[in-house]
């Protein structure tokens, strides 16, 4: 345990390296046979295999991808040359990363709002997972914006789980990713957006540094300010202009990264976003990056569809998605390339 801090600063200086962000590829069993049944694809040990490891080795995916989130089970596969998933990803330079939490649950007391569980046992599960090359990990927190909602109740006890996850991750060497996810259901505006994520945000930092977190050795991986998914849409400079006002105001300049979940908007949307705020502002304190699952696998899954003799162009179509995300880090992207 006494290299920790110095196994904290290797990694997160890895994951934060200038035009990379991190693949989000962590989907729980359930939610893995929900993307793949638009296309008819069995889900099975070995088809959820062959995804990843079509994920995972386009050549060059290192130039843009610094870290991979895994799923617990991925972490022990093999690919089906008897190759460790995860080594896969280490020979391209990508760090391995794992999904620590096991979920939501009904936040008793609370109406329909959620609480994340996996707390119990976690450090012993994280020498486990580090023990087969799992470096950081991600813990997910998910808040409604409805009537009232989220409640203070709800926003106060995921603050204290995030931050006590964080907490057994960084005292295991592990880099945590801290993810509020403040979900686009709903008709809210763009300002009652903003309202809720600045909310969530400072009660989560509060708790954060309460519970002695390294803020320099984590990544804080929040949904952008955008109107719910029944109301209005914001153009991209305005969701751009949103997020970076609540993120100045809450997020402390200790922290090396903040990297975007996607949320359900399109990719090219995605992309634009991001894009936007490093143009509007080149010179934040944090590397704002990306850690997408669905905004770079889309097209990519569509096109692979469980099928051997697509994996080339599946490949292709993601090293395509995840440069145009690397661009957009450096406020570079160009959306005449989607064509
Ligand atoms: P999306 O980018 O699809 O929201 O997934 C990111 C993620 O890791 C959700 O927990």
């Amino acid at each position: 345990m006494t290299d920790a801090p110095k196994t904290l600063q290797a990694t997160i200086e890895k994951l934060t390296a200038k035009g990379k962000g991190i693949l989000a590829a962590d989907e729980s069993l359930k939610t893995i046979q929900k993307r793949f049944t638009p296309y008819s694809i069995d889900c099975t040990d070995d088809t959820r295999r062959d995804y990843r490891q079509m994920l995972f080795t386009p050549a060059d995916l290192g130039h843009y991808i610094s870290g991979v989130i895994l799923y617990e089970e991925t972490l022990f596969q093999t690919s089906t040359k008897g190759i460790p998933l995860p080594k896969l990803l280490e020979q391209q330079g990508i760090i391995p990363g794992i999904k620590v939490d096991l979920g939501l649950v009904d936040l008793v007391g609370s109406g329909d709002e959620k609480i994340t569980e996996g707390l119990d046992g976690l450090a012993a599960r994280l020498e486990h997972y580090k023990a087969a090359g799992a470096l950081f990990a991600k813990w997910r927190a998910v808040f409604n914006i409805a009537n009232g909602k989220p409640s203070r109740a709800a926003i106060q006890a995921n603050a204290h789980n995030l931050a006590r996850y964080a907490a057994i991750c960084q005292s295991r060497g592990i880099v945590p990713i801290v993810e509020p996810e403040i979900l686009m259901e709903g008709n809210h505006d763009l300002k009652t957006s903003a309202h809720v994520t600045e909310k969530v945000l400072n009660a989560v930092f509060t708790q954060l540094k309460m519970q002695h977190v390294s803020l320099e050795h984590m990544i804080l991986k929040p949904s952008m300010v955008i109107p719910g998914s029944d109301a209005k849409p914001a153009s991209i400079q305005d969701v751009a202009k949103e997020t970076l006002t609540v993120l100045l105001r809450t997020v402390p300049a200790a922290v090396p990264g903040i990297f975007f979940l996607s949320g359900g908007q399109s990719e090219s949307v995605a992309t634009a976003h991001l894009n936007a705020m490093n143009k509007q502002m080149s010179n934040t304190p944090w590397v704002l990056s990306f850690s997408y699952g669905r905004a770079l696998q889309h097209t990519s899954l569509e096109t692979w569809a469980g099928v051997s003799s697509n994996v080339t162009a599946a490949q292709a179509v993601l090293l395509k998605r995840a440069k145009l995300n690397s661009n957009a880090c450096l406020g570079q992207y160009d959306a005449t390339e989607e064509k």
